[in-house]
This record gives structure tokens, C-alpha cells and sequence, in this order.
């Protein structure tokens, strides 16, 4: 039997694009058919409020059911569509560190309850919050694959080099690899010398990580999480659609070159 493949948007940089992203792609996935649980690690509960969702009372969050061992299936919501699911978040996140701090491996904790219920979905995509810590720690050791989105700047270029770096010496201290690792722009705009210079550069310095796919700068997406939909209810022929269709398509269903090797899997698997 399948088991879910496990997703996690990362970046300890705030405002990057983490939950407008995250919440467009498993909605995109979602609408192709595949079933999808979004999970909302940010205390903030950002993810949860795309998804138009009351934030949930303190006994049925995620912080009761990885503290106390609760079952994960109790705090799964629907969404508007039937095969798109999301454990939303809410402020008891933010207490969580500390008593976690407590636990027999602690680390494991969200990988041990994500465990109970990847067979029943085709994609785990877990929006994580702009911070360092036990809770991002993790989300990184329940992921197969990291997914990076990027501002074009200074500041994000020096960050990425620090999640990198983080992300490395995670791997060799718990002696866990990360399938793959994305890395894509965000708030894309060609006519800005920047975005154009910051391309070449992860192309340049993470070849092996870097995705052809730019997200670009988007009204449309503003918008929809400001109404609670996504953008692929309000403006499903927008560019911004299609550039997450492109992300989809890029990560989940590399082109096939025509002597039978896949594009953008071999170089971007790790070793
Ligand atoms: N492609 C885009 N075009 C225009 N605005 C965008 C785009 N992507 C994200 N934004 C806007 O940027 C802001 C930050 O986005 P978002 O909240 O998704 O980032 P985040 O990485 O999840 O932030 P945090 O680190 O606080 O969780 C929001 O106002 C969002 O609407
Ligand atoms: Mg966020």
C-alpha cells in the first residue's frame, strides 16, 4: 500500500511565501485527484485561516495530540474539497517547545503521528512557522522532501545559505536524509534586475536543488488568502495558477527526456 509523500514548505525567513504557496499547491493537487492533508505547524495559523477554518480549541489540537499521544484523526478537518484535508493550527502551538523539551524522543514526535494516517493520503504538505526550534526540527525529520521558497534578495540569498547549512547538519546528526530539497522563487518579477541576478545565483550555487519554476509577484494570491479561497477558485486562469500548476508538475511529475531519463529527479535526488 502507498504511503504519503511528505512535503514540508521551510524557511526560518518570515514572509517568504511558505502558507500562500503551500495552500495553492495542495489545492492544485487536490483538484488533480490526489488526496491531500495540509497540516499548519505555525502558531500563527495562517494556513488554517486560507482555509477559511475556525481556529480550534485548545483539547483538539495538534498540541494535545502530540503531547499526550491524542489520535490524529480527531482533529482532522474538511475543506471545501471532499479529498483536501488540513489539521489546522492555533495559539497552543506556541507552548509547545517547553513541555516537549520533557519527552522521550521528542524529536520523532510528528513524524510518530503523521505516521497514523499516510496510508490514507497521497500527500502530507506541512506549512511550517519562520523559527528555529524543536517543532520546525520536527516537521524537517517527518519530511521526505523540503520545499524552499525564496525571495529575491540579499537577506533571503544569506538565510538560504543558513537553512542549508542547518539542513545538513540535521542529516548527519540524526543520520536521516531528506529525499529532495526544492528550491524556487518567489514574488518573481523579470523586470527587476534583482530577481534576475538571484535566479542565476541558486542556479549558479544549488544547481542540484534549484527549480526552473518561478512563482511570480501576484495581486491575485493576496486577494484569495484575504477571502479565504484560493486562488484557484477566484482566478483559476491567472499566472499565478499556472506558475503553481508548474511548481505541481515540476516536483511531482518530472518530463521524461526522450532517451527515457527523468528531468529534474536524478539531479535533484540525493546521496
Ligand atoms: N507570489 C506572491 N505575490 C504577491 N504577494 C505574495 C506572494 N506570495 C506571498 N505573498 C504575500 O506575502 C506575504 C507573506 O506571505 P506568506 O504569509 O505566505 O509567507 P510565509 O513565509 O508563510 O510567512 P511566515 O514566515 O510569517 O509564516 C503575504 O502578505 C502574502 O499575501
Ligand atoms: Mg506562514
Amino acid at each position: 500500500m502507498n504511503t504519503a509523500r511528505k512535503q514540508l514548505f521551510l524557511n526560518y525567513k518570515g514572509g517568504t511565501g511558505k502558507t500562500s504557496i503551500s495552500s495553492a499547491y495542495g489545492y492544485c493537487l487536490a483538484k488533480a485527484g490526489k488526496k491531500v492533508l495540509m497540516v499548519d505547524l505555525d502558531a500563527q495559523a495562517h494556513l488554517t485561516t486560507c482555509f477559511n477554518q475556525e481556529l480550534i480549541p485548545h483539547d483538539k489540537s495538534l498540541y494535545s495530540v502530540i503531547l499526550n499521544d491524542g489520535n490524529i484523526k480527531d482533529i482532522i478537518s474538511s475543506t471545501s474539497l471532499a479529498n483536501l484535508k488540513l489539521i489546522p493550527s492555533s495559539i497552543s502551538l506556541s507552548a509547545l517547545e517547553l513541555p516537549l523539551f520533557g519527552i522521550y524522543l521528542r524529536e520523532y514526535r510528528l513524524r510518530r503521528v503523521l505516521k497514523e494516517v499516510e496510508k490514507d493520503f497521497d500527500y502530507i504538505i506541512m506549512d511550517s512557522a519562520p523559527a528555529i526550534g524543536l517543532l520546525s526540527l520536527n516537521a524537517i525529520l517527518a519530511a521526505d522532501e523540503v520545499l524552499i521558497p525564496l525571495l529575491a534578495d540579499f537577506l533571503s540569498f544569506h538565510g538560504l545559505k543558513i537553512l542549508l547549512e542547518t539542513l545538513s547538519s540535521i542529516e548527519r546528526d540524526f543520520n536521516f536524509y531528506l529525499d529532495r530539497i526544492h528550491i524556487f522563487l518567489n514574488r518573481y518579477n523579470p523586470e527587476y534586475p534583482v530577481c534576475l541576478e538571484c535566479r542565476e545565483a541558486v542556479d549558479k550555487f544549488y544547481p542540484e536543488y534549484s527549480l526552473k519554476t518561478v512563482i511570480s509577484e501576484s495581486r491575485e494570491i493576496i486577494d484569495a488568502s484575504s477571502m479565504g479561497k484560493s486562488v484557484f477558485e477566484l482566478y483559476p486562469e491567472s499566472k499565478i495558477a499556472e506558475d503553481i500548476k508548474n511548481l505541481v508538475d515540476e516536483i511531482n511529475n518530472p518530463v521524461k527526456k526522450p532517451e527515457g531519463k527523468e528531468l529534474g529527479h536524478e539531479e535533484k535526488v540525493r546521496v
